[in-house]
């Protein structure tokens, strides 16, 4: 059958605009779209640029848009692309600067990555020393072994399984909303980690920069990483039991915290929703004052809401349902 591959090309070097360039190729039993990629560069334009490495839906490193939906294209079917679309149209990851055509500029990435110090803490300090020893030709002094049974490992958290791809990242509304946003990859690493009964954050220092500001409470729950994930990790859901983590722990100074407690209290006390309370509780009085013109507005077109509200019936299965959560605050 034959086909036609339209690509997105821009070589910031040459191009003034970018623009779309169409190659026609046949297709053959189970040809990927990496496949009909690497067939348009070796045979038709060298010139073509993206980046590929396993070929196998396990390095992460072919993740494009494809027909306007972010995947891997080593594990996306010509055929079944074409039944649907008609044509093999790609373009590169959003979230991120391109470099040329299919190539995105990934270090912001991974900064983010770094920044949540993916690796064991406390129990692996003595891993330099290891190093320095071996490369000094010494024996290693006191290896130390950590057994761990498979299911204490994974238990229901499937994010050890992430192959840093960035397909969640080009579709995170997050990062849309604020590019310093961690984003859902190096929030679903944390949360690896902190699951991880090796790590040993005595401080909860994973918990506490991760509620910083562009941390896990400027999530803004649009559910794209759940959807786009190729491994079929969903980040968001991790987040929200970070969420949960950290508000227990008390580690409740970031804005987002103040405002999931201020709604619980609100629920808790009368059943209903205090949206004054809560914008009160979320960024105080200050806060308030300074989106006073919003308020002003919103009263004017009678959209204010009310200043007191009445008890709902039953409160007593509501005060039992939250019974649980810790609503101390503690302001670091
Ligand atoms: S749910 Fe949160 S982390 Fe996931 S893509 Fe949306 S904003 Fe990003
Ligand atoms: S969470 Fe999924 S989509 Fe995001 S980087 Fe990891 S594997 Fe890719
Ligand atoms: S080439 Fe490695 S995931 Fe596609």
């Amino acid at each position: 059958m034959e086909f036609t591959v339209k690509s997105y090309r821009f070589n910031p070097e040459i191009d003034e605009k970018p623009y779309y360039k169409e190659y026609v190729l046949n297709d053959f039993p189970g040809m990927t779209v990496l496949n009909a990629l690497m067939k348009v560069k070796a045979e038709i334009d060298g010139t073509l640029s993206f980046r590929r490495s396993c070929r196998s839906a396990i390095c992460g490193s072919c993740a494009m848009k494809i027909n306007g939906i972010t995947k891997l294209a080593c594990k996306t079917q010509v055929s079944a692309e074409i039944e649907k679309f008609g044509v093999i149209k790609v373009d590169p990851l959003g979230n991120m600067p391109i470099i040329r055509d299919l190539i995105v500029d990934q270090e912001a990435f991974f900064d983010k990555i770094k920044e949540i110090k993916p690796y064991l803490l406390g129990k692996t300090d003595h891993i330099d020393d290891d190093f320095k020893a071996l490369k000094e030709g010494e024996k290693i002094k006191q290896p130390v072994y950590y057994k761990i049974e498979f299911q204490n490992l994974t238990g229901n958290n499937d994010t050890p399984n992430c192959i840093l791809c960035e397909c969640c990242y080009s579709e995170c509304g997050g990062v849309v909303a604020n590019s310093k946003y961690l984003g859902p990859a190096a929030l679903a690493k944390l949360y690896r980690y902190s699951e991880d009964p090796r790590d040993n954050d005595k401080n909860g220092s994973r918990l506490v920069n991760g509620s910083k500001p562009a941390g896990m409470f400027d999530c803004v729950h649009c559910q794209a990483c759940e959807e786009f994930c190729p491994k079929g990790i969903s980040p968001v859901k991790v987040i929200v039991r970070m969420h949960e983590k950290a508000i227990k722990n008390s580690i409740t100074f970031s804005k987002g915290a103040k405002h999931i407690i201020g709604i619980a209290r609100s629920i808790q006390e009368t059943g209903r929703l205090d949206e004054i309370k809560v914008a009160v509780d979320s960024v105080g009085i200050s806060g308030i004052l300074n989106d006073l013109p919003v308020a002003i507005g919103a009263g004017l077109k009678g959209k204010m809401p009310p200043l007191r509200l009445k008890l709902i019936k039953d409160m007593e299965d509501i005060r039992v349902a939250f019974k649980d959560l810790n609503l101390e605050e503690k302001h670091d």
